[in-house]
């Protein structure tokens, strides 16, 4: 659609300012709208912005130009109350959209506008030995997914787990492993076992307060370098990474990096001088802070009374590293909007620094998930686990194929891809700053919006396709007989501009309701035409390179948001 919507930008704004068409050009491809109805064509350009310039009322202006005017692609122009009605011609949608389609494969809809441009994504971040629950699941699927959106926009991206692998919880599992711990024990239980000790020392601390004194003293040691300690603290991230790759595997996510925030560490000092010559750093109350009262922000907490360093300091060093290691073009944090003030009073403090890239620093905070109405808590053992919640959604799809297709191959796979997809289309559904409550039942539905529906839908496709392996390389022309024809191709147009859209404002939900645009427009398709049994061999070529364009852009989408996409369910 981009190209027409060049196209017509082009002939209107030189029809109508010859001399500054440059000018007026964006502004018209800015505001040709989709008419929500197929009678008012398939763009629709209000006419009111000329009437000022043109001196006529924007009804003369619309039915002017559509009595003048010719654009390549558009076989008609309708003027209706000062719109101009523009309705794609079959011939372009047959003759150059699909053949563009099916030469670009998997790739049409990707553009290079991000070459040479390096983007770091900041997410899915876990702090190690606590649980990964429901709550991760945001910053994990968002943040891979405006990855994988980058990448498809030409940008090399680089992944990167900030894991929580510093602080003072490690002193209390220290703590805790020392009185109560059993290597064995979590050698075999993994994280669960390192989440049991960390329970019990909150259970324990409660009533015994000498506790905590314990756990400070063990974090001091670790923090001198204290090798009993250092090697304990390894062990527990190694056994926590174990855990998270499994749940990253189910996605298919891999990080470029996992260097945490203990990283920073020695990469702390430095900055934190450089905020003190910079005049910034303030002694309050014994702790050492950045005023931003001037930006209407509490103050920016840099080092403790005591001297050790907080979360922000750690995220300060960590964006200089980046700047000098990859030399970014921006960074982008993913993580709940609980954050939102941590990331703005940081930015401000880079900023104030002097450092200029400041300004390519972006955080995308995300809305909150509760299950049947339920907020989640953390620190108690009382969460539900991301890995759970998987085994729950995998579990029902299992019995669904079971019961309707038991003789599938790969059941097990496949059932793992379906109710794991179901759990992120689910999530992905939404704008991302909006609280969603989860339904299982509504995630899982094959018929709904769903998950299951899409890469059922996909699957179909494929079926299709291996049985049609003569009328795909059939070489005849491609003929539109059906107007489901020409409004499916017309849905696989707007794929490249959903996805630069998605990437701009970091939404991968654009992509989800695109999916479920083109599953509406595909099935649309399937019922009202007939397909691999359509008489005419051309027509049944003609649907069948339709059906392979679906296939390339659906697969394509669904795998940008984090979905499989298994051949057969
Ligand atoms: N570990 C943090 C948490 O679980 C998230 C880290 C996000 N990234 C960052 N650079 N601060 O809350």
């Amino acid at each position: 659609m981009q190209n027409l919507k060049s196209s017509i930008a082009k002939k209107i704004s030189e029809t109508i300012a010859p001399d500054a068409p440059e000018s007026m050009y964006s502004d018209i491809i800015a505001s040709l709208e989709y008419p929500p109805d197929p009678t008012m064509g398939d763009l629709a350009l209000p006419c009111f912005r000329f009437a000022k310039l043109m001196r006529k009322s924007p009804v003369m202006i619309a039915e002017s130009l559509a009595s003048s005017i010719e654009i390549e692609g558009i076989g008609r122009i309708e003027a209706v109350k000062g719109y101009l009605n523009f309705f794609i011609s079959n011939d372009y949608l047959a003759k150059t959209l699909l053949p563009e389609i099916l030469e670009k494969k998997d790739m049409y809809g990707s553009s290079d506008e991000g070459r040479g441009k390096t983007v770091v994504l900041d997410y899915s971040s876990p702090n190690v030995a606590k649980p990964f629950h429901i709550g991760h699941l945001g910053t994990t699927v968002i943040g891979h997914s405006l990855k994988l959106l980058h990448t498809f926009c030409g940008y090399d991206c680089v992944g990167v787990n900030h894991l929580g692998d510093w602080g003072t919880q490690f002193g209390k599992l220290i703590t805790a492993f020392n009185l109560w711990g059993n290597r064995e024990e979590i050698e075999n239980g993994g994280i669960d076992a390192l989440v049991a000790l960390y329970v019990k020392y909150h259970e324990e601390a409660e009533k015994d307060e000498s506790l905590n004194d314990r756990a400070r003293e063990e974090f001091h040691k670790l923090e001198l370098g204290d090798e009993k300690n250092i090697e304990l603290w390894k062990w527990f991230i190694e056994i926590s990474i174990a855990e998270y790759k499994k749940t990253y595997a189910q996605l298919g996510i891999e990080f470029d990096s996992y260097k945490g925030e203990a990283f920073y560490s020695d990469k702390m000092m430095p900055q934190v001088e450089k905020i003190r010559e910079k005049g910034l750093l303030k002694i309050d109350d014994g702790a050492s802070i950045v005023d931003l009262s001037d930006y209407n922000m509490p103050p920016c907490l840099i080092l403790k009374r005591d001297g050790s360093t907080l979360y922000p300091t750690r995220d300060i060093a960590a964006a200089v590293y980046r700047k000098e290691t990859y030399d970014f073009d921006k960074v982008i944090y993913v993580t709940s909007a609980g954050q939102s003030l941590h990331f703005a009073q940081w930015f401000k403090v880079v900023e104030l620094m002097g450092y200029d890239w400041a300004k390519n620093l972006v955080h995308v905070p995300y809305g909150t998930v509760s299950i049947g109405g339920a907020k989640l808590a953390t620190r108690t053992g009382n969460v539900i686990l991301l890995r759970d919640l998987f085994a729950d959604a995998v579990d029902k799809v299992r019995d669904i194929i079971n019961e309707k297709n038991p003789n599938l191959e790969n059941k097990e796979e496949t059932a793992e891809a379906v109710g794991v997809g179901a759990i992120v289309f689910y999530y992905l559904l939404n704008t991302i700053i909006k609280d969603i409550n989860f339904n299982m039942d509504d995630a899982l539905s094959f018929e709904g919006n769903t998950g299951p529906y899409a890469q059922y839908t996909y699957a179909r496709t494929c079926s299709l396709l291996s049985k049609a392996e003569d009328a795909r390389s059939n070489e005849g022309k491609i003929e539109i007989s059906a107007p489901e024809e020409a409004s499916m191709l017309k849905v696989l147009s707007r794929f490249p501009e959903t996805v630069l859209k998605a990437t701009h404002e970091y939404e991968p939900s654009y992509i989800t309701r695109y999916i479920l645009d083109v599953c509406t427009g595909f099935n649309r398709f399937y019922h009202e035409c007939p397909i691999n049994s359509a008489e005419d061999a051309s027509v049944r070529a003609s649907r069948i390179k339709i059906t392979e364009a679906v296939n390339y852009v659906l697969g394509r989408a669904l795998s940008l948001i984090c979905l499989k996409t298994p051949k057969k369910i």
